[in-house]
């Protein structure tokens, strides 16, 4: 079976969250199946510079503002897997974010440059583009592959199976509806409701009702967001698919993120070797200027710095958690006032608050390995990948329970333990006070070396590899 894969973003070449780790190992997972998979990606420069090999399939244009577009095929450099790029310099050169310019506003062509990809992928599904490979299956990821499944389907020759993946519903991809011209749709009449959001359009709603299948990376996000608390508008349009739309918890590529082999760390370790975490750990705190205590209770953020990730929450629980002795340390980069304040917190307490601004693959590595504890408070979450990272490296998550935490962290109580099945901490109202009093509970049970140790050896035995979850992907294109 021949699958393509349609995104904006991969890991490591271009990466603003999770969706660039699963794009990188789904596919790989896949074709570890025996899948004919490929990847589509708009070449952005280090994706060009990153693809190896890269030869021309067909040059077109113009299109959607560019010239010259030159269609490429390589292969990428972790799994091998064949990619395709879109060379269009006059849309995709463009250094950093792929989606916002240096001044952090949305590029204001990115209506084009993601029609682009949706259009590419349409017309290699109907053989045009490269008459060597066409896929039966096209698989598109947000909305920036959200067009791949409403140009298939305005072509009547056309059978490709389309199936869409939500990571994250409230991006919606939404721009003014008069930039309809500049996409080659029809969306007249019965088609215009397809696209149509409110008076502009969305890319995302033009794939929720084209795609033949649509998941969400969660089971419990894809319930989620067919309510009007999560739904973000769509959540109509969603419950409309019925049992179109399922949900398929993402997995882990544990050869990336194995706490043994890793080479960002200080020291290497493994549930039968955990001394090695403390040496992290004792590493990271001097490097942080902190008091290098084995028994003080670390936590640690990973994470976009936004509302979405609970991370206000997290101010607000600051004193709490200072008051119980224990060290913070934070990398992250998002929103300016969320920013602001978490960069004052460390100025007032340098010895027990330390905050990293930025993106750093490498640092990430070590802070997961150091921490006891990583907080991610979401308010919202697709699925939600450090709290399964932080799994495998012997560090317990403390989860809002929504979404994908809901779905793999089980919250520390009496029964949870005495059955052991417990592998972290999970609260529920979205609010400071029950953030700081989940904290409180963790760091009591910190303290009960032998607890802990239990729950950090179940967490670090479980196994959230895509083997299971790619299984459920081939059903779903076997089904369509
Ligand atoms: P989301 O995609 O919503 O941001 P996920 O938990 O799915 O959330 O994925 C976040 C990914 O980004 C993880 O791979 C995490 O390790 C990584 N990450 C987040 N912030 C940083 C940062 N500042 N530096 C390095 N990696 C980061
Ligand atoms: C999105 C979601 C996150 C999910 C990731 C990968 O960025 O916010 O929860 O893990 O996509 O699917």
């Amino acid at each position: 079976m021949r699958i393509l894969h349609v995104a904006a973003e991969i890991y490591p070449l271009v990466k603003t969250g999770g969706l660039a780790d699963v794009v990188a190992a789904l596919p790989a997972a896949l074709a570890a199946r025996g899948l004919d998979v490929r990847v589509l990606l708009p070449g952005m420069p280090a994706i060009l510079n990153g693809v190896i090999d890269l030869k021309r399939v067909i040059r077109f244009g113009p299109a959607f503002g560019a010239a010259v577009i030159t269609l490429r095929l390589g292969r990428l450099p972790e799994s091998g897997l064949l990619a395709y790029v879109i060379d269009a310099p006059f849309l995709y050169r463009r250094d950093g974010n792929p989606y916002l310019g240096p001044d952090g506003c949305d590029w204001s062509d990115n209506h084009r440059r993601f029609a682009l990809l949706g259009w590419v992928a349409a017309h290699l599904a109907a053989g045009e583009l490269d008459r060597h490979w066409q896929p039966e299956v096209v698989h598109a990821h947000d909305w920036h592959a959200g067009l791949a499944p409403a140009y298939i389907a305005q072509n009547p020759a056309l059978t490709t199976a389309t199936v869409f993946t939500i990571h994250n519903l409230s991006f919606r991809g939404l721009f003014p509806l008069d930039h309809h011209a500049d996409l080659g749709l029809q969306i007249s009449g019965a088609n215009q409701s397809g696209i149509e959001f409110h008076g502009h359009l969305s890319f995302m709603k033009a794939a929720l009702v084209h795609a033949k299948r649509v998941n969400a990376v969660s089971p419990t996000y894809a319930r989620e967001i067919c309510t009007l608390e999560f739904g973000w508008g769509l959540d109509g349009v969603l419950r409309g698919r019925g049992s179109d739309l399922s949900g398929i918890l993402n997995g882990v590529d544990y050869s990336v993120w194995d706490p043994s082999t890793n080479a960002a760390l200080p020291k290497h370790f493994s549930a039968t070797h955990l001394r090695g975490k403390t040496v992290c750990k004792l590493k990271l705190q001097a490097a942080l200027g902190f008091a290098c205590r084995a028994k003080t209770p670390l936590i640690a953020i990973v994470s976009r710095l936004t509302a979405q990730k609970g991370m206000d929450l997290v101010l607000g629980a600051l004193p709490a958690l200072l008051a119980e002795g224990a060290q913070l340390v934070v990398i992250g980069s998002g929103e300016a006032d969320i920013e602001a304040a978490f960069r004052a917190a460390a100025g007032a307490h340098p010895d027990a608050v330390s905050v990293h601004l930025g993106y750093d693959e490498a640092l990430s590595h070590r802070i997961m390995a150091a921490a006891d504890i990583l907080l991610v408070p979401s308010r919202f979450e697709p699925c939600g990948l450090t709290q399964l990272y932080a799994l495998r490296y012997g560090t317990l998550p403390l989860v809002r329970q929504v979404g994908g935490l809901a779905d793999t962290v089980v919250d520390a109580t009496p029964e949870s333990l005495k059955a052991g099945v417990a592998n972290g901490f999970t609260f529920d109202d979205a609010s400071s006070r029950k953030l700081a009093a989940r904290i409180g509970k963790a760091c009591a049970l910190y303290r009960d070396a032998a607890a802990w140790r239990q729950l950090q050896l179940y967490g670090m035995a479980q196994n959230f590899s895509w083997d299971d979850s790619a299984v459920r992907y081939e059903a779903l294109y076997r089904s369509i």
